[in-house]
């Protein structure tokens, strides 16, 4: 059994975070998303990974290396466009060497782990597995029309009037049947190779596929209150360890993290947060589900249920809330006159003023 974990893509609703990252690569609860999928994949026995990337690949072969770090032995994929997670299955062929494999893409993140899956999947050997999930917007999603006996009857990829509210969770498995189905369709209105179409190939052609609905959340990283509603979800499962320095001026309450080399002066932390290795906090507060960056200085500032990455400064702002910052962000009141607001933004960038 192999893994091929899919980390290419555009990202385009999380831009402007993703002209300059890897979407995959966004922290939530302190770490990036692909992280969490990469050691469950360990954590089920696996370890020959092929990661499918893109153009940010620089980025994903220095965040994750030869794979080492996870247990795993890591194989990088290069996509030359995203031409669809079934277009992605084609380009691993070589490496997927006619085994089996679970398929997880790199922006999704599910509670649990997946040893249990992998563990039916191997005693039963369907041509597909998938999971499954109610959702309240299925048409963004692939969709899972299910037969009286819970079989699936059809797929559907992104349907304008779904027939069902069970979307299709990024994480499946497959037999090499799976290759032979991509081959055979054609792409998509958006121009992709779906893998939900390969699938339904598979169902056409009479193949076993089966699907279960999971049981604990699934998030899709999608979208910035996506992002920060799943560091909310993962950061309710830390538990407190600061190993940082604290000042007697400073509290830190509940479950935090207060990575080594972080400072607080006079600062309060109430958790769940997690505060970075190197960064400062001066007067702050940092309230529940925030997980700060590394190297961050945060100074006379209110902050809370955001997510800033490594090396923003924040100083003398009364209050941040709902907030993704990406990589070294400078968010500061100033003195100067006349008194107005001067942003550097760059392309789709979105600012929200409060009144007053
Ligand atoms: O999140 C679950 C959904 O993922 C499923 O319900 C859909 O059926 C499935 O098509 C997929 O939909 P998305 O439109 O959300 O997929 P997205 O384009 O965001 O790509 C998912 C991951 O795969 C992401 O980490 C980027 C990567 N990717 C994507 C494409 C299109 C690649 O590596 N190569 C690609 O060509």
């Amino acid at each position: 059994m192999r893994a091929l974990v899919l980390a290419g893509g555009a990202g385009t609703r999380l831009r402007p975070i993703t002209y300059t990252s890897a979407k995959q690569l966004v922290p939530v609860g302190g770490k990036p998303i692909l992280f969490y999928g990469l050691e469950q994949i360990a954590a089920a026995g696996i370890v020959d990974v092929g990661i499918v990337v893109g153009d940010t690949h620089v980025e994903i072969e220095r965040a994750v290396g030869d794979g080492s770090a996870f247990g795993l032995q890591v194989t990088y994929l290069q996509q030359e466009a995203p031409l669809g997670l079934a277009h992605a299955v084609l380009i691993a062929e070589g490496f997927l060497d006619g085994d089996d494999f679970v398929m997880f893409l790199g922006d999704n993140l599910i509670e649990g782990g997946i040893e249990d899956l992998v563990a039916s999947f191997e005693a039963d050997r369907p041509a597909a597995q998938l999971l499954l999930k109610r959702v309240p917007d299925p048409q963004r999603f692939g969709v899972a029309v299910l037969d009286e006996d819970g079989g699936v009857a059809q797929l559907i990829e992104k349907p304008a009037d779904p027939p069902s509210d069970l979307a299709l969770v990024g994480v499946y498995l497959f037999t090499p049947a799976i290759l032979d189905a991509a081959r055979a369709i054609e792409p998509s209105w958006r121009g992709e190779l779906e893998i939900t179409d390969a699938i339904q190939r598979l169902l056409d052609g009479g193949a076993r596929v089966r699907a279960s609905e999971v049981t604990g959340w699934w998030l899709d990283t999608g979208k910035k209150d996506e992002l920060l509603d799943a560091n909310r979800i993962v950061l309710a499962t830390i538990r407190r360890r600061v190993e940082g320095e604290l000042d007697a001026g400073s509290a830190v309450v509940g479950e935090v993290v207060v990575e080594p080399g972080a400072t607080l002066v006079r600062s309060t932390v109430r958790g769940p947060a997690v505060i970075g290795a190197g960064t400062r906090l001066e007067d702050a507060y940092v309230g529940p589900s925030t997980s700060i960056g590394r190297d961050c200085h945060l100074a006379r500032c209110e902050l809370e249920h955001s997510v800033v990455m490594d090396g923003c400064t924040v100083a003398d702002v009364p209050r941040l809330e709902g907030c993704l910052l990406g990589r070294g962000v400078v968010v500061e009141r100033t003195v100067r006159r006349p008194a107005a607001h001067r942003l550097l933004l760059g392309d789709h960038s979105h600012v929200e003023l409060a009144e007053g």
